[in-house]
């Protein structure tokens, strides 16, 4: 490609108005006689999704087989970087075999609630931890010439109303909580692309936020690359354009090109945005071109890779009386009980599904390793109903009784855990409980295995000896499993969000998913273990938190200071047990007397290690100025309060082994600071009237739009080839804007002035005579 400048200097507004669209679901629009090629982008948070079907509009088809990893919330438990690099080297190699060009991943939304849908694609409640797993992820994805896309930037944390609602968040919340785990991507690793939410944040659609989008993400941080709107998330291109949105995606035809022209030529939208967007599409272009070569896709040893991944995310919450690892001397006869031991849950529901290579059973795997244990099976359960079944249940009860270990595989089925849908409870399915209870009663040896993207409650907690949270691992999760329960593998995940007792405990509750389209994020920067220790709460198993076969003894915490704020740590730990192991070892900071309300702690580093039984490491973590500041909204800036800070290294947020307090401050006093206030927020009000940005669902009870909800949602569902539930299908066309009935048929269906013409009709008071004419144009069309 000639010069970018030259090049883009040489095309005509029309030109560079067709290149801000997409080609077609998954490609951007080339220009083949100047040397403009098309880009290929596929999902891929956990495993390639590269559709080769029919591209239906929510993106749900069938995809080619890749290999399946763990889903980000168990990758977060690993809290190893090196590994998610390599998995990220993965993820990219197989990409790039597909001759696909930007992979469009990870997913670093914070976990505001339990409920988010989509949980199980992020990976924290913590802004540090998510930030370290996405920049991992995208070195190793972008060290093989594919680039990754971060999404979804920003504040997207939940799936009700998911394209048009507003979040309102203080900016102090903003900036430590929900901005700060894209910053450490966007600094550290530099992604080639960005990806813009689909919700507004105080007023404004992410896709179309100049404060976010030129200002904090290219102006502050320095980014350099391309912004793509997530899959029909903007709302007007022109907008967007001039918020520093580079593409819409997928294509919207000619329908966006011609809202950017017709903008351009009445002065809303200066040439200069264009130039600078097609300026970005030709520099990712550029970086995607060293890429030509695709190499060959080993699935196998793609698979051995997602083994070992999946080995270091699995949780071992609790193991009593050592039960754990297995030993055929004291459990010659292990019971297998539950469903998934059969048909394993390892992934979630969405645009993230992917077609697996090979999926193995913990059935399978048991038998594969060669044991001397006697395994039998009752599956205790059905996968496809929550009703409790008796027979399955006394039937599943009786093997526990005969047996001298039970292993009972449960957790949340697929329904429950998907885009486009948040749950309403953290209750696992009634038979599963049910089961669990009767097991219990029959068998108090019994190890519960689990397999869930996100939070669950467990009012087993306390009864059953041994919990081993398994999170979605991927195709080979099982393999992993046993391998820990045998005692192959020292279990080294620790939880990355905190599981709480109930609903109640929820930070958000009350304030999530909102109302009218709007949600308040009152409990500002107050989420998670940050909530939890702020308001006492006990939960069941903390942030942090997860045990090993071996023992681990910390001591000798020792804080140089560098500067007025800049510190090192550096601490020494042995494995004091008799097996290898590895540590996580975490380190907090938590403010003495803030000036205003902050956290007890903070994760502020962490060093995932490998010692050998007896060996002693010391680890240095280097403290700057962030680990000790805030979010001064009045100064617009970071900022230290003077005062003394402890330094604590933990095994969890809550079991603290050392503490050491230093003094810091900035190096620029400031005598008073003002308490934050909250920034005014540009107004937003739900119109009362159906708009364009009002979504299919809102038709549904709306006295003449039911009609054309029907028609919608009979349309969107049944293509034949899908993936996901008819459910999930119907329920994301639900959370559809109408302006996408627009821009997902390129306008060939209804345009813009059939739009305009349904809203007029939806929202005149002679309904009934316009009734038929709107009905009619829009099945016309159809
Ligand atoms: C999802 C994105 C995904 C895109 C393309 C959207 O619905 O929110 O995460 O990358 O579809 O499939």
């Amino acid at each position: 490609m000639e010069d970018i400048k030259t090049l883009v200097d040489g095309l005509s507004l029309e030109q560079k108005a067709r290149l801000l669209t997409g080609k077609n679901f998954w490609q951007t629009r080339g220009i083949e006689h100047l040397g403009i090629d098309s880009i290929l982008m596929a999902d891929g948070p956990h495993g390639l999704r590269k559709q080769t079907g029919s591209a239906d509009h929510l993106g749900l088809n069938g995809s080619s087989p890749a290999v399946c990893y763990p889903t980000a919330s168990a990758l977060a438990c690993s809290f190893n970087e090196a590994l998610i690099e390599e998995m990220g080297r993965g993820l990219g190699h197989a990409a790039r075999s597909e001759g696909i060009n930007v992979l469009l991943g990870p997913g670093n939304n914070i976990k505001r609630s339990p409920l988010c849908g989509r949980n199980f694609e992020y990976f924290s409640e913590d802004p540090l931890l998510s930030g370290k797993m996405a920049s991992a992820m995208i070195k190793g994805i972008q060290s093989q010439r594919v680039g990754a896309s971060l999404k979804h930037f920003a504040v997207n944390n939940q799936e009700h109303y998911r394209m048009v609602v507003n979040a309102v968040v203080d900016e102090r919340t903003l900036r430590e909580i929900y901005l700060a785990s894209f910053e450490i991507p966007v600094k550290e690793a530099r992604p080639w692309t960005v990806m813009s939410a689909y919700n507004r944040i105080n007023g404004v659609y992410a896709s179309e936020n100049a404060r976010l989008l030129n200002g904090v993400l290219r102006e502050e941080w320095g980014f350099d690359g391309l912004v793509v709107t997530d899959w029909g998330a903007n709302d007007q291109l022109w907008k967007a354009v001039a918020g520093g949105l580079d593409l819409e995606m997928p294509s919207s035809g000619d329908v966006g090109p011609h809202n950017v022209i017709s903008a351009v030529k009445d002065g809303r939208l200066a040439m200069a945005d264009i130039d600078t967007a097609v300026t970005h599409l030709f520099r990712l272009i550029e970086r995607c071109r060293t890429a030509a070569d695709e190499p060959l896709y080993l699935l196998a040893e793609a698979h051995a890779q997602a083994r070992r991944v999946a080995e270091e995310c699995i949780v071992l919450l609790k193991n009593e009386e050592a039960i754990l690892p297995l030993d055929p001397e004291r459990h010659a006869n292990v019971a297998v009980i539950g469903e998934f031991a059969m048909s394993p849950r390892y992934q979630g529901s969405g645009s993230s599904r992917v077609n697996p290579y090979q999926v193995t059973s913990l059935i399978d795997s048991l038998n594969a390793a060669d044991t001397k244990f006697n395994i039998s099976y009752a599956p205790g359960y059905r996968c496809d109903s929550d009703e409790v079944d008796t027979l399955l249940i006394s039937e599943a009860a009786c093997l526990a009784a005969q047996s001298d270990i039970v292993l009972l595989c449960a957790g949340l089925t697929d329904d429950y855990e998907s885009e486009g849908r948040d749950r309403t409870h953290l209750n696992m399915p009634a038979n599963q409980l049910a089961l669990i209870d009767a097991v219990l009663d029959r068998n108090p040896n019994t190890i519960i295995v689990l397999s869930n993207g996100s939070v669950i409650k467990m009012p087993f907690a306390d009864r059953a000896p041994v919990i081993l949270e398994a999170w979605l691992t991927g195709e080979a999760g099982a393999e992993a499993v046993v391998n820990i329960l045998l005692g192959k593998v020292n279990p080294s995940g620790r939880l990355a969000e905190s599981f709480i007792r109930d609903e109640q405990q929820d930070p958000s509750q009350g304030n999530f998913p909102g109302r009218d389209y709007e949600v308040v994020y009152q409990e500002g920067v107050f989420i998670g273990y940050r909530a939890h220790q702020r308001l006492g709460n006990e939960v069941t198993f903390p942030f942090g938190h997860g045990l090993s076969y071996t023992t681990f003894d910390y001591r000798d915490l020792v804080v140089r200071q560098l500067g007025y704020s800049q510190f090192e740590a550096e601490v020494t730990v042995t494995n004091t047990g008799r097996i290898a192991g590895k540590e996580v070892v975490q380190l907090y900071v938590g403010e003495q007397q803030p000036l205003v309300s902050r956290p007890v702690r903070e994760l502020k580093g962490f060093a995932k290690l490998e010692l050998a039984p007896g060996e002693s490491r010391q680890v240095v973590f280097a403290l700057d100025k962030r680990c000790f500041a805030y979010y001064n909204t009045d100064l617009a800036d970071w900022h230290v309060n003077a005062d003394d800070f402890l330094i604590e290294i933990g095994r969890s947020c809550e079991e603290i082994e050392l503490t050491a307090e230093v003094y810091a401050s900035d190096n620029c006093q400031v005598s008073q600071i003002p308490q934050p206030r909250f920034v005014q927020r540009e107004a937003f009000f739900k119109t009362v009237d159906i708009s364009r940005n009002s979504t299919v669902s809102d038709l549904k009870d709306h006295p003449t739009g039911k009609f054309l909800y029907r028609k919608i949602v009979s349309g969107a569902t049944g293509g034949g080839e899908e993936v996901v539930s008819k459910d999930i299908q119907l329920r994301m066309a639900n959370e559809l804007p109408l302006r996408n009935l627009v821009s997902f048929n390129a306008g060939k269906d209804l345009d813009e002035k059939g739009l305009d013409v349904i809203l007029k009709v939806l929202n005149a008071t002679r309904r009934d005579t316009l009734l038929g004419k709107c009905i009619d144009l829009f099945t016309r069309h159809r």
